[in-house]
């Protein structure tokens, strides 16, 4: 059925019709106060959000776009850095550190599994000559479903003292919770595609007074993404060159959704959403790919055994209008994935799940009992 779509990908995600009316209207000027004014309001939700009084930079980029400003500013050539890599963005930011002639060392875990802060502690307690710039941390690595152990990484870092963290809090943001003043977490990036509830095309830099520092020193080459002159626009609610303003527009909308809603309100959904999700596939038999205790409240990543993933998708996208995300890469057809991250409520996971059993039994998958699924989700949604 025509515009029955729904989204269950990990981004770009569902869109609330308030977001998309608000898009709908003419764009207004950039330089006038209308826009001032919404952009204070949207830098103070942007701070609630993050939990911080650090500076919120909006940049007009994608969530690499903000990783990238997120890097290239606090850092120079030759530069020693960890990259946690357990996962296609984690590798993808040993990439850009090299590309900008960063010297990498990567941390790495196996596909599916965390990283582990043992390995971040032990490089950074040898580094008795202080030569780590910066640790570089995916939280929620979204081609897997797993959630890195930040708190404790960050806390490794925090003791090495001089190292910055630089966290890719992508589809983590307000999805789970990521207190960066109490942590201390100094570069924090993410993308409007996802927790936020609006189109792509936003990224934002949380930047602290350490990070700040480093910049004053740092010297890599930055134009477009150089956060300085973005700070000093910001400080006067306005951008240094034009920002996509009705994205701003559908941004000051959805946070305020997000204020409606409430920080724990908005954590304990996403937790419900994951739990729901996760006890129906173990009813439905079909393997996680991430462990229960390093599972992203953003995505559950599957990986069937005895029946294809590529056509559970294609079935649940002819026959129900689901679009549920494949594998990247190397498990490109070996695992799929069911994003629930923002716009997402309790109805979709049902509506989700009972699609997907009736795909199985379109597909002759015969390992549940029919409802299993609908049930697990179902008595999770209704005790938590
Ligand atoms: C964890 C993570 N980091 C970075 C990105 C890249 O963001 P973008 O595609 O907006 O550049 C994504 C996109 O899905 C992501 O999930």
């Amino acid at each position: 059925m025509d515009n029955k779509l729904m989204l269950m990908i990990p981004g770009p995600t569902p869109v609330p019709e308030k977001v998309l009316l608000a898009l709908a209207k003419h764009p207004i000027g950039h330089r006038s106060a209308d826009f001032s004014a919404i952009m204070a309001e949207v830098t103070e939700n942007l701070k609630w959000l993050h939990q911080t009084q650090n500076d919120v930079l909006i940049l007009t980029a994608s969530g690499t776009g903000a990783m990238e400003a997120g890097i290239i500013n606090f850092l120079s050539p030759g530069d020693r850095v960890l990259v946690g890599s357990n996962g296609k963005f984690g590798d993808r930011w040993a990439k850009l550190s090299k590309a900008f002639g960063l010297n990498v060392e990567t941390v790495t875990a196996e596909s599916g599994k965390a990283l582990n802060p043992e390995e971040f502690k032990e490089k950074l307690v040898a580094d008795t000559e202080k030569t780590i710039k910066a640790v570089i941390i995916t939280h929620s690595e979204t081609s897997t479903g797993v959630l890195n152990d930040l708190k404790t990484i960050n806390r490794y870092v925090k003791d090495h003292g001089e190292a910055l963290i630089i966290v890719d809090a992508v589809t983590s943001l307000g999805a789970v919770n990521i207190p960066i003043d109490d942590w201390g977490l100094d570069v924090v990036g993410s993308g409007s595609q996802k927790g936020y509830m609006i189109p792509p095309g936003l990224g934002f830099v949380s930047v602290s007074a350490k990070a700040w520092e480093a910049y004053k020193t740092a010297k890599l080459p930055r134009f477009y993404l150089d956060l300085g002159p973005c700070r000093k626009s910001a400080a006067k609610n306005t951008t240094p060159f034009t920002p996509a303003i009705s994205m701003v527009i559908a941004l000051q909308v959805a946070l305020q959704m997000m204020r409606a809603e409430g920080l724990e309100s908005i954590f304990a959904r996403h937790q419900r959403l994951m739990g729901a999700t996760r006890a129906a596939m173990k009813a439905l038999s079909l393997p996680l790919f991430a462990p229960d205790e390093a599972a992203s409240p953003a995505i559950t990543a599957v990986a069937p055994v005895s029946v294809e993933s590529e056509k559970i998708r294609s079935v649940m996208k002819k026959r129900f209008d689901i679009i549920l995300a494949g594998g990247q890469d190397e498990l490109s057809g070996k695992i799929f994935r069911m994003g629930h991250l923002g716009f997402v409520c309790d109805r979709d996971i049902l509506a989700a799940i009972a699609s997907l059993e009736a795909t199985l039994t379109e597909l002759g998958y015969e390992s549940f009992t029919p409802g299993a699924g609908v049930a697990a989700a179902a008595q999770v949604l209704t005790q938590s």
